[in-house]
């Protein structure tokens, strides 16, 4: 492979920016320096005006997902192109092992779908189930398999959904590994009372999505995977926080000293709940994901989160179903398949709206879209991170080029774009993964199966700490 020069640009890191040219060779980062020359036989990229960043990391999709009696339209191919055209070269999916399915079958069945992913990736594997053979392979996941998060869906009854006892073991086995477990925080048991109550007012379009699942669902669940986790001493990531009252949740604990991370996606950072009003079946039913967009205020105060720094990421829980797809639920909102678009869209929109609307500087931007994703899944400063040694995986950003999205124009398989005639300024112009050009000015060069899987180490220092606040603080019995 050819060395490649960007040359002329700003670099942007999540603590600095720096005028540096950089130098990608063998797939990664050899050199960052003011003034480097070319090595013979190297390709130049002139990047004058505009800055190069760390290729963004989206921390939370689902390609190929067998989800609600379907499989959504991205698998990992298509999906991860998508995110290289719009500058983000890594993603973190997920491992959604059926109830009493082994995990590390699971594990193995993704990792095989996963193959032809054109940008790296990671999988986050979900415990949905609980017994020893659950509490060993979690132990092969991370010791073996650079596995070092687990999921719990709190929602998705009779599906997914793991209860307390679930919750309270896997958590307990995750500070075990130093793993950290995260959790998708909606109460399945109140919205499936509340789904059922919303149907039989003769409530049955989209309509009823957000009526089945209203923000305390979602704070509550949030506060009890909170709770438990204090309980337990281990770090906790809460991700897709769409809610004020959950973001709150997080605030408070953070505040009584708790490790509580959140992700925030781009989808609930712009819209609103009204687009399960809309008239149009597909239109609405497009929009449903869960948890659902929410009434206006509440993205206010997922912006305020992440400027605060009680939230901590962005992603797009990227997860498409086509038109047809979401017409099995035309007669019943619960049955329309959950998912949105995003992970091509997520880097401009979260540009446009954070810095250019005033909320964000460009190292925010970084750190928010790339560095703050690595750190917590501890894969820092390999991704995330423009410097000597790391993954060559940059994107070039021109902050006055423009793009309005659509559906008819994206990369994604999906037939919907929930950012729909959107004009953002702010776009990845090119997309450097492991050294090599991918995307050139509206060309896009990805390539099945170029992605690698990216093993994630086991968290040390951030456990150490909790360990050693648990010993100083054990309680000791009287002496009688
Ligand atoms: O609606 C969604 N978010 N679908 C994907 C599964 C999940 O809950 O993350
Ligand atoms: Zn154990
Ligand atoms: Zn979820
Ligand atoms: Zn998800």
């Amino acid at each position: 492979m050819k060395p490649l020069l960007i040359r002329g640009g700003t670099v942007i890191n999540a603590d600095r920016e720096f005028r540096a040219d950089v130098l990608c060779a063998d797939g990664r980062i050899a050199q960052v320096a003011p003034s480097i020359t070319a090595p013979a036989g190297a390709e130049v990229l002139d990047a004058g005006g505009r800055y190069v960043m760390p290729g963004g990391i989206d921390p939370h999709t689902h390609m190929q997902l067998p989800f609600m009696g379907t499989v959504t339209r991205d698998d990992f191919y298509s999906g991860t192109a998508a995110g290289l055209a719009g500058g983000t070269t890594m993603i973190i999916d997920f491992v959604i092992p059926d109830p009493k399915e082994p995990l590390m079958a699971a594990f193995r069945k993704w990792r095989g779908w996963a193959e032809k992913a054109a940008s790296d990736y990671s999988f986050h594997v979900a415990v949905t189930w609980w017994d020893q053979s659950v509490h060993a392979d979690m132990g092969l996941l991370v010791q073996e398999e650079g596995v070092n998060s687990f999921k719990h869906f709190m929602a998705y009854k009779n599906a997914i959904m793991c209860d307390d006892e679930t919750l309270v073991n896997s958590f307990r086995r995750a500070l075990e590994l130093g793993a950290m477990p995260t959790v998708h925080a909606e109460n399945g048991e109140l919205v499936f009372l509340l789904q059922g109550e919303t149907k039989n007012k003769g409530i049955t379009g989209p309509e009823g999505h957000p009526l089945s699942r209203p923000p305390a669902v979602e704070a509550e669940a949030a506060q009890r995977a909170i709770a438990i986790a204090d309980v337990i001493n281990v770090p906790i990531y809460i991700v897709h926080v769409s809610s004020a009252e959950s973001a709150d949740a997080i605030a408070r604990a953070r505040a009584r000293g708790q490790r509580v991370y959140g992700e925030v996606l781009a989808g609930h950072l712009v819209l609103d709940d009204s687009v399960y009003r809309d008239p149009r079946f597909e239109f609405a039913a497009g929009h449903v994901m869960s948890p659902p967009f929410r009434p206006k205020g509440h993205s206010q105060m997922l912006w305020r989160g992440l400027q605060a720094g009680y939230l901590h990421t962005t992603a797009t829980d990227h997860c498409t179903f086509c038109a047809e797809q979401k017409a099995a639920g035309r007669e019943d909102f619960t049955k329309i398949p959950n998912g949105c678009g995003g992970v091509e869209e997520r880097m401009s929109v979260i540009w446009h709206e954070g810095v250019n609307g005033g909320r964000l500087t460009p190292t925010e931007f970084v750190a928010l879209t790339s560095a703050n994703a690595a750190k917590l899944f501890n894969i820092y400063p390999r991704k995330g991170c423009v410097v000597e040694g790391a993954d060559a995986d940059l994107v070039l950003w021109d902050p006055q080029a423009t793009k309005t999205f659509s559906a008819k124009t994206q990369r994604s398989l999906g037939d919907f774009n929930v950012f729909e005639g959107r004009t953002v300024q702010g776009v990845a112009t090119h997309t450097v993964a492991a050294g090599k050009l991918v995307y050139a000015d509206g060309d896009l060069r990805a390539e099945r199966g170029a992605g690698k899987y990216v093993k994630r180490p086991a968290f040390g220092a951030q456990f150490d700490a909790l360990a050693r606040k648990a010993a100083l603080e054990a309680p000791i019995p009287v002496k009688r």
